[in-house]
């Protein structure tokens, strides 16, 4: 695996699953596979989860790991070509990421969308850059419309959760949220999901906070939250800003919120979430508290997503 950008980069979801699996198990049995390799790891954007998961999982296959808060510590990055550098920008990433690919064996990086401008958003052209001009294998540490390391967690923690023969209902609800926030944790997930092709799955959703139609191809879409969650096994909460008015949020409807009322419809359902959550806004406490909520033990699960996806890449390199 030469990049892991998204799904589409990954040789198969049981596979990962499974190999995550055994490194859970088992930690460190890769110990030398990173041996004499180095991962920088660049963020510019914020991350708990995925810059210490991946760095644990970085060290237990043997690697040195770089991280590198390029927004905050590093020369303001230009990411567009052929311009005039005369504004704020001091470095473009043609220059930077050709380096950074003779530093680096891997190079994880976090990008971002502007939320303003959805054709380059969707063109994925922040990380894309780095691909582009790095010249080594790219690791996403979520990008502008996707988070696949997070996904990849969470279909790891409903196949070690559910246990039945029979299919789980997987229910993805947006939740209200004080901010705009990106689609990318939706977007992924839904991707993810249908990819698998294990599930029953359903969006809820107030009309007009519809995804990209090509991720969410393959799950029923119903606009009525108490109806979408009967039933179901697990509820995965997220809030998203607006896809088609690109980047707004219209209503922030306080009813959209998850409570351990709207859960009794459901099947003792399995609570989600990828942190960070703002508690009693898109999730009451009652509910991220219950022990139905696997929000801990998902985020846990992050260690062995990315010891799988780093293992893959390591061994393209080797
Ligand atoms: N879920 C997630 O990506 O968390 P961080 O932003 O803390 O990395």
């Amino acid at each position: 695996m030469k990049k892991f950008l998204s799904v589409e980069d990954a040789p198969s979801i049981s596979t990962l699953v499974e190999r995550a699996l055994t490194y859970k198990a088992d930690p460190y049995k890769d110990k030398t596979l990173g041996h004499n390799k180095t991962m920088g790891m660049l963020f510019l954007n914020p991350s708990m989860r995925t810059r210490i998961s991946t760095q644990l999982a970085a060290k237990q296959l043997g690697m040195e790991v770089i991280v590198f808060n390029v927004g905050q510590e590093g020369w303001a990055l230009e990411f567009e070509e052929e311009v005039i550098m005369s504004g704020t920008t001091v470095e473009n990433v043609k220059d930077a990421a050709p380096v950074l690919g003779k530093y680096f064996d891997i190079l994880g990086v976090r990008t971002f969308p502007t939320l303003k401008d959805k054709v380059e958003d969707y063109s994925e052209f922040y990380i894309q850059q780095f691909v582009k001009y790095s010249g080594i294998p790219v690791v996403s540490l979520e990008s502008a419309t996707l988070h696949p390391l997070q996904s990849l967690t969470d279909v790891i923690t409903i196949t070690e959760t559910f246990k039945e023969k029979r299919k789980p209902k997987i229910v993805l609800t947006w939740a209200p949220h004080v901010k705009a926030l990106p689609q990318c944790v939706a977007n992924s997930f839904a991707q993810w999901i249908n990819a698998w092709g294990k599930a029953d799955f359903v969006i809820t959703h107030p009309e007009d906070y519809e995804l990209d139609s090509k991720f969410t191809n393959g799950a029923q879409i119903i606009h009525d939250q108490k109806e979408a969650l009967k039933g179901a096994d697990f509820v995965y909460v997220k809030n998203w800003s607006t896809y088609t008015d690109y980047g707004k949020i219209y209503s922030n409807d306080p009813s959209w919120m998850l409570t351990q009322k709207k859960m009794e419809v459901t099947n003792q359902a399995k609570v989600m979430h990828c942190l960070p959550v703002r508690r009693n806004v898109e999730l009451s406490d009652e509910v991220l508290d219950n022990p139905n909520s696997l929000v801990t033990h998902q985020a846990g699960n992050r260690v062995w997503a990315a010891q799988a996806v780093l293992s893959e890449v390591l061994k393209s390199i080797k």
